[in-house]
């Protein structure tokens, strides 16, 4: 079973694949109308079972139309209105699911969730996003990297902020497409150690700067995320804000990255926290062609996971 729930977790010649497959399928369809079907149509005759217990808009649409565009079907589900929610337990709703289609995604809270289903779905099951990890924007930013600047290998990469779900799968990205990392962001807001230690395994040099100024000095992409991201507390708010408002990315933080860097965030964004809107629309950013990708990207994972 072709599970795609981690970065790290997934063959890195699969990943390349992936990524190689993404970019010919946005080739093929380029200049299409949206709800054009692709040439080829490996997904005919399947269903998709999109299942969210957060919410979500780029995740949501870029997997309903990539499902589309190569033949499927899709089904979205909100977690709180399934019986998933009422306490039927996720083993017997992955058994469930698994005799009514043929593809399980889903984003979570807690990815125990997302391992439960993968371990008693009998068939593959896609991390839409757990508290812990976002696998499937990052394939998408690896995709927008290679479009823009080619190879990532020995890339520095500054992420500067929470060193949250989205930081900890660019960490398995560093890995495994061999690229370094500096986080930048207050002590108490850093990335898992264990994900530190997974890149570190996989020789990528992955430091941690306290200061903005000095981390960013020169990097290749600047990348940042929310101050409180979908699990986070809301009363938790004002002490992210303290914390995290040194990170902001702006335009004098990026005078000090090098001059060709790009910036990249996953979005949804929040204009004047942590990146200013001078940044988000200036020339350095590549945030709408990540969003875009999400489709290209997710396609190929959809592919792989199926085998077809
Ligand atoms: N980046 C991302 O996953 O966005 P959504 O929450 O809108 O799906
Ligand atoms: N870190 C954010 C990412 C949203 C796509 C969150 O989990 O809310």
């Amino acid at each position: 079973m072709k599970h795609f729930l981690d970065i790290h977790s997934t063959d890195q010649a699969d990943l390349q694949a992936m990524l190689d497959n993404a970019a010919a399928m946005k080739a093929a369809r380029a200049g299409r109308p949206k709800g054009a079907a692709d040439d080829e149509q490996p997904l005919a005759g399947r269903m998709v079972a999109l299942i969210f217990e957060k919410p979500s808009t780029r995740t949501r649409v870029s997997f309903d139309v990539g499902v589309r565009q190569m033949g499927g079907q899709t089904m979205v589900l909100s977690g709180k209105d399934m019986q998933l929610g009422h306490g039927e337990t996720i083993a017997d709703t992955a058994r469930v699911l698994s005799r009514y289609v043929d593809l399980i995604m889903l984003r979570t809270f807690d990815e125990s969730v997302l391992y439960e289903m993968a371990e008693y779905a009998s068939v593959p099951v896609i991390n839409g996003l757990t508290d812990r990890t976002h696998p499937c924007q990052i394939m998408a930013d690896m995709q927008t990297w290679r479009e823009h600047r080619g190879d990532v290998t020995g890339k520095k990469v500054v992420w500067s902020g929470d060193g949250n779900n989205v930081c900890a799968s660019m960490l398995h990205a560093a890995g495994q497409f061999g690229f370094n990392m500096t986080f930048t962001g207050p002590r108490q807001l850093d990335p898992e150690a264990e994900w530190i230690e997974y890149a570190r395994s996989k020789g990528s040099t992955i430091e941690i700067e306290r200061d903005p100024f000095k981390a960013v000095e020169g990097a290749d992409l600047v990348v940042t995320d929310t101050w409180v991201s979908m699990h986070d507390s809301q009363s938790t708010k004002e002490r992210r804000h303290n914390l995290l408002r040194y990170y902001q990315v702006n335009a004098d933080l990026m005078k000090h990255a090098k001059e060709d860097a790009l910036f990249m965030h996953c979005l949804p964004a929040h204009r004047g926290e942590e990146v200013t809107s001078e940044v988000m629309d200036g020339p350095q950013s590549v945030i709408f062609d990540e969003a875009e990708n999400r489709l290209h990207a997710q396609k190929a994972v959809m592919r792989w996971c199926l085998e077809v």
